[in-house]
């Protein structure tokens, strides 16, 4: 297929992009570099520079590469900064994913797989989560990624433009080529990898008072390559008429609370990692955990590299080559 990454220069997108390649799909990444990095586009993809506003530049885009279906991953994702700053939010990641949609109608282009994510759900229910618990975003963040799956789902029924939303947990790990670059970082493995490695002084663990066996907030960590198998499951199932879909990303099981990611990173660095205590951060649930049992059953997805040790060794390998 002819795919447009949009995003694609940005950690999880330049990792979907190599494996789209792989496979032996044609890409374009379309990406304003605003987050990005020029270097993580992969070779062999094709690059536009471009802002998701720019409605005029992605339909001839899409017209010119004559691409075939579009995975949207360029967005705002911070969950502290969308309290402060709601507006970015909005604009970027609901009329900024309208703009795309105008141009994908305009270019005739009918799938879209869309980045979503935990956060739709807010303070979950119950554990494990399913797809159909209750969706209460407690930040702009969540609330603007849940308001573009809404969209979605009526551009559907309109236009029949078909999509698949991936709501993702915790997405970590590491490619040879491709690793997690924030600026300012804020993700729990970068951190503590970037203390082991000196790069910092220490990892802050966020609130050790939490109704979890340790204290700390338990996640749901997923590969990021497995995360993006499923995205290309999703492309292909699209394709042969799969219906219009939503489903959780994670790797389910008892997820790991923060001590448990510190002590696994103590084992595979082999480094002194020193952590001091924390209030908590606002907004934090205590426990994240996907029941993907959803893809699984629809799509055929299998996670292959859902431990620990394996995903915390691929951020450090990764880590370790880019110095
Ligand atoms: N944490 C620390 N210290 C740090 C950084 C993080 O203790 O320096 C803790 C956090 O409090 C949290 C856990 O480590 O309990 C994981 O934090 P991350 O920031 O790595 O990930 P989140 O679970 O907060 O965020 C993820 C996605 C978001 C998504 C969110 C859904 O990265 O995009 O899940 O709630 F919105």
């Amino acid at each position: 297929m002819k795919v447009m990454v949009t995003g694609g220069a940005g950690y999880i997108g330049s990792v979907v992009t190599e494996e789209l390649l792989r496979g032996g799909d044609e890409v374009v990444v379309y990406d304003s570099l605003y987050k990005g990095h020029r270097e993580a586009v992969v070779e062999g993809a094709a690059f536009v520079k471009g802002d998701l506003l720019d409605t005029a530049l992605l339909r001839e885009t899409l017209a010119h590469h004559k691409v075939e279906a579009v995975v949207h991953m360029a967005a705002d994702s911070l969950v502290g900064e969308s309290v402060k700053v709601p507006a970015k939010y909005y604009r970027n990641n609901v009329l900024g994913g309208l703009s795309l949609l105008d141009a994908m109608l305009g270019a005739e282009v009918k799938y879209l797989v869309f980045s979503s994510t935990a956060a739709v759900y807010g303070e979950p229910a119950k554990q494990p989560i399913e797809e159909t618990d209750p969706t209460q975003p407690t930040n702009p963040y969540g609330e603007t990624k849940l308001a573009f799956e809404r969209a979605l789902r009526w551009y559907d029924s309109a236009h029949g433009l078909r999509f698949v939303s991936l709501r993702y947990f915790n997405a970590a790990g590491a490619t040879e080529r491709s690793g997690e670059r924030h600026d300012p970082e804020t993700h729990l493995i970068p951190i503590i990898l970037q203390a082991a490695a000196g790069q910092r002084p220490e990892v802050t663990v966020f609130g050790d008072d939490y109704p979890t066996p340790d204290g700390t907030c338990v996640r749901d960590y997923i590969h990021v390559v497995d995360l993006a198998q499923a995205h290309i499951l999703a492309l292909h199932a699209l394709a042969k008429g799969h219906p219009s879909s939503i489903y959780n990303l994670g790797c389910g099981g008892e997820g790991y609370s923060v001590k448990q990611v510190i002590d696994c990173a103590r084992r595979v660095t082999g480094r002194d990692i020193p952590v001091s205590k924390g209030p908590r951060r606002a907004g934090d649930p205590a426990v994240l955990i996907a029941s993907s049992a959803r893809i699984v059953r629809e799509l055929g997805w299998r996670p292959t590299q859902q431990k620990l040790d394996t995903i915390v060794e691929s951020a450090w390998r990764w880590m370790q080559r880019k110095r």
